[in-house]
């Protein structure tokens, strides 16, 4: 028998979210479910009930007869007491719950004996369950709509022009915290042409944050900055002062901030002081993400838009709801996939395989128990730090990070010693004219092995040396078997050997010029 997925409308207040929408029920039904909607589940999304009806869904018309008849339930946010309550023993729910947040939610869930699980605590580390973030699609929402509210209560351009009617210069943007929605804000941001900067306590993220074509801001204190997992962790006072010092620089300086910075099970840090709003420009705006974990900024008042000293603070705590058709669409896809890895069978029905390390994750309720938390995710160890004591002179390693320590004499003698029989092997049998051509050879190789080796790899990879390297090789060589005699008296070359020279310098020239194309083309995707 097929299991029912039913969806129901969601309660919470301004939540305009569905969690699944017309084009992926359709999928869900070919996997073989049945799938039941709440009358009016999309509307605030912009999908009506016609539309999940034409894919074939069902419609309850009340969310008593929705959660009754149904074996799995999908939602968005976590469920209320009163869903709760409509909750029937062996049944499994998929929404966020945020488990560390409401232990009385889960304990109200597991006295259900039901199976709940939380697309929040997805072990997000493991590349598997990338298809299935909605933590991820949800932050790159948030961070473009961010600077779209941006935008929307900034006074100026967020581009600079030059009109007749005088110079206007680019807004300038700060983004602090560039975790997924940060990275999103710059994206939008640097698209609609501000000038924008960023900070991060993450060090690896100063790279992300270039290459989206804004400018990494550092704090001049040295203390790393990732607490595991991807994630931030409380820094030292050292480092909030100086990251204090930093902030209020930029706050005098720039137009727009937009905060995003969390640590996971903690309070939001509190980044942006009131003295700093107050230094900031009349007009300028922040943009407050961390708003419903109590805010970066001091002012911000959440849920809500409040102008201090001059400056919007945006405190909105439902970015994804205000672009809910967007992200109800990329909420379904993450669910779908899940289904699908619940659904191995493609046969309507689930298995919560608890040796799976995503859906151990993300299960926190299995049949009433509460299996939540997971046990540390076995990932690869990374690399163990030497003890200083055990910690040598640096060694003195080749451009191309190659150790070159000299090779034990024993090995050296070897390997002379077989290059010399092999010489002697060739010298004895093969023709003069043969032996003169393979000794330029053996030279050539030599020269262009300590040349190549010994480029420093500023802009290139050693394979791009290497295969630049032999691309030069062939063309010389080749070049020299096509052209004309330079001496009275000394032959054409032969037909044949003509003919592979021209195919060489052909082949070599379409690596060659592949090479830059490429590069141009990976250049481009950066470019504005
Ligand atoms: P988040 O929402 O927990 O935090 C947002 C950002 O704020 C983070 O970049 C964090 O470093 C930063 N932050 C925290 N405290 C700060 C402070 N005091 N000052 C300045 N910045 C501060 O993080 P999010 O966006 O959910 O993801 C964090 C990282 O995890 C991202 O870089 C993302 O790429 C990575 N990630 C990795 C995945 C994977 O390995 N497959 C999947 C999803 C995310």
């Amino acid at each position: 028998m097929p299991l029912i997925i039913g969806i129901p409308r969601e309660t919470f207040p301004g939540e305009k979210r569905v969690a699944s929408v017309p084009d992926v029920v359709e999928k869900l039904i070919k996997l073989g479910f049945e799938v039941k909607l709440e009358s009016n589940a999309g509307a605030e999304a912009n999908f009506f009930d016609d539309a999940y009806t034409a894919v074939g869904a069902k419609i309850a018309s009340t969310a008593a007869d929705l959660w009754s008849g149904s074996d799995i339930v999908f939602k968005v946010r976590a469920p209320s007491v009163d869903e709760v309550k409509l909750m029937k023993e062996g049944q499994t729910l998929i929404s966020f719950i945020w488990p560390a947040q409401n232990p009385e939610l889960m304990q109200q869930l597991a006295a259900k004996k039901v199976t709940v699980l939380a697309i929040d605590s997805l072990p997000r580390q493991l590349s598997r369950a990338q298809k299935m973030d909605a933590l991820t699609s949800m932050a790159g929402i948030v961070g473009y709509r961010a600077v779209v509210e941006a935008a929307n209560n900034f006074g100026r351009f967020f581009n600079g022009q030059i009109t007749a009617a005088g110079k206007i210069p680019p807004a300038k943007v700060f983004i602090a915290g560039a975790g997924v929605a940060g990275l999103a804000a710059i994206g939008t941001a640097v698209g609609l042409g501000a000038i924008v900067r960023a900070n991060d306590t993450r060090p690896e993220v100063a790279d992300q944050v270039k290459s989206m074509g804004a400018e990494f801001v550092k704090v001049d204190y040295e203390e790393e900055g990732s607490g595991g997992g991807g994630y931030a962790k409380v820094m030292s006072e050292g480092f909030q002062a100086a990251q204090r010092d930093m902030y209020a620089q930029q706050a005098k300086d720039v137009d727009i901030i937009i905060t995003t910075a969390l640590i996971p099970g903690k309070p939001a840090p509190k980044l942006i002081t009131a003295d700093m709003v107050k230094s900031m420009k009349p007009g300028s705006v922040i943009v407050d993400l961390a708003a419903e974990q109590g805010g970066n900024c001091e002012l911000t008042e959440p849920g809500q838009v409040v102008v201090k000293h001059g400056v919007t603070i945006v405190g909105y705590t439902d970015f994804p709801s205000r672009l809910a058709k967007q992200s109800s669409t990329l909420y379904a896809t993450n669910l779908f996939r899940l289904t699908e890895e619940l659904c191995k069978t493609k046969d309507g029905n689930v298995d919560v395989n608890m040796e799976d390390d995503a859906i151990r994750g993300l299960t926190v309720i299995k049949n009433g128990e509460i299996t939540w938390p997971p046990p540390a995710l076995k990932l690869p160890a990374p690399p163990a730090a030497k003890p200083a004591a055990a910690v040598k002179a640096p060694e003195k390693k080749s451009a191309h990070g190659g150790s070159s320590e000299p090779m034990p004499l024993k090995n050296l003698a070897i390997v002379f010693g077989v290059g010399a029989l092999m010489f002697w092997l060739v010298g004895s049998y093969a023709p003069a004219n043969f032996l003169s051509h393979f000794t330029v050879f053996v030279l050539a190789c030599f020269v262009g092995y300590m040349v190549v080796w010994n480029v420093t790899p500023a802009l290139h990879t050693p394979l791009m040396s290497v295969t630049n390297a032999i691309s030069s090789i062939i063309a010389i060589g080749a070049l020299v078997q096509i052209s004309p005699p330079l001496a009275e008296g000394v032959d054409r070359p032969n037909f044949w050997i003509g003919v592979l020279a021209f195919i060489g310098i052909a082949l070599t020239a379409v690596n060659m010029f592949g090479g830059f194309a490429v590069t141009r083309r990976m250049l481009a995707m950066f470019r504005k």
